[in-house]
């Protein structure tokens, strides 16, 4: 199998004293739906920061298709970004002074192979509200447009960072359906944070956080399709 990402003791640490990782080991296999399980603060964003080049670890190594990209200056780091990853911030970073439409053209922008706009803001359910601004929608709807805006890209590696979080069980369910069908189509691996349990269960690989270190990884044998998942 092909290692997308291998990290070896990677730590982080904030402001001299705050351990968010705590020399960290793993591999991430391409193709790979991930999903990340812990405890609020056990450092589960602090482990998406640093695969995406968005945080620098403090110590330790960083793999990107066995290319090391912890040391990479900030344009490298930009273009390692921009050619590659794909992010579902848990706090949505939409531009409040564009609309809909626009924040998520704004993913499509400088990459190679974009989906349709069309087609993204369908899946997402947002057909209707493609002129309107952030402050007009609710947390459901943001957090929806930054799941399109994400998509539209079409990166090899999408980062989600509790990306049902905002929507009900319906609308979730939709979205993760779209993700596995993104996985299949197009071969991305998929990393998910949540706070979820369920959606363990259509993951390929659970990690499970707790206080800055990996508790545990398991591997499901099998994988079941996100909309026989039940919402917990
Ligand atoms: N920029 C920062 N500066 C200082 N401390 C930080 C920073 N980012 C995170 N931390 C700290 O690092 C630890 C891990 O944070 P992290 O955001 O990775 O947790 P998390 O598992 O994603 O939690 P949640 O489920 O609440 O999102 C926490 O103690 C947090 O306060
Ligand atoms: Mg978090």
């Amino acid at each position: 199998m092909e290692e997308v990402y291998k990290i070896i003791d990677v730590s982080k640490i904030y402001n001299n004293d705050v351990h968010a990782l705590d020399k960290i080991n793993l591999t991430i296999n391409k193709g790979e739906i991930v999903v990340v399980l812990g405890p609020s603060g056990s450092g589960k964003s602090t482990l998406l920061n640093v695969l995406s080049g968005i945080d620098n670890p403090s110590s330790g190594k960083v793999y990107f298709e066995g290319n090391q990209i912890d040391n990479l200056g900030l344009n490298d780091l930009t273009l390692y970004r921009r050619n590659n990853i794909g992010f579902i911030f848990q706090s949505y970073n939409l531009v409040s002074n564009l609309t809909v439409e626009e924040n998520v053209l704004l993913g499509a922008y400088l990459s190679e192979n974009p989906l349709k706009i069309k087609d993204v803001i369908s899946i997402v359910g947002l057909q209707d509200q493609i002129e309107k601004y952030p402050y007009q929608l609710s947390g459901g709807q943001m957090q929806r447009v930054a799941i399109a805006r994400a998509l539209i890209k079409n990166p090899k590696v999408l980062f989600c960072d509790e990306p049902t979080g905002a929507l009900d069980e319906k609308t979730g369910k939709r979205i993760l359906e779209f993700l596995q069908s993104v996985n299949k189509k197009y071969n991305t691996t998929i990393i998910i944070v949540t706070h979820n349990p369920s959606i363990a269960l259509m993951a390929n690989t659970v990690i499970k956080m707790n206080s800055s270190h990996i508790e545990s990884i398991t591997h499901n044998k099998k994988v079941i399709s996100a909309q026989d998942l039940r919402w917990s």
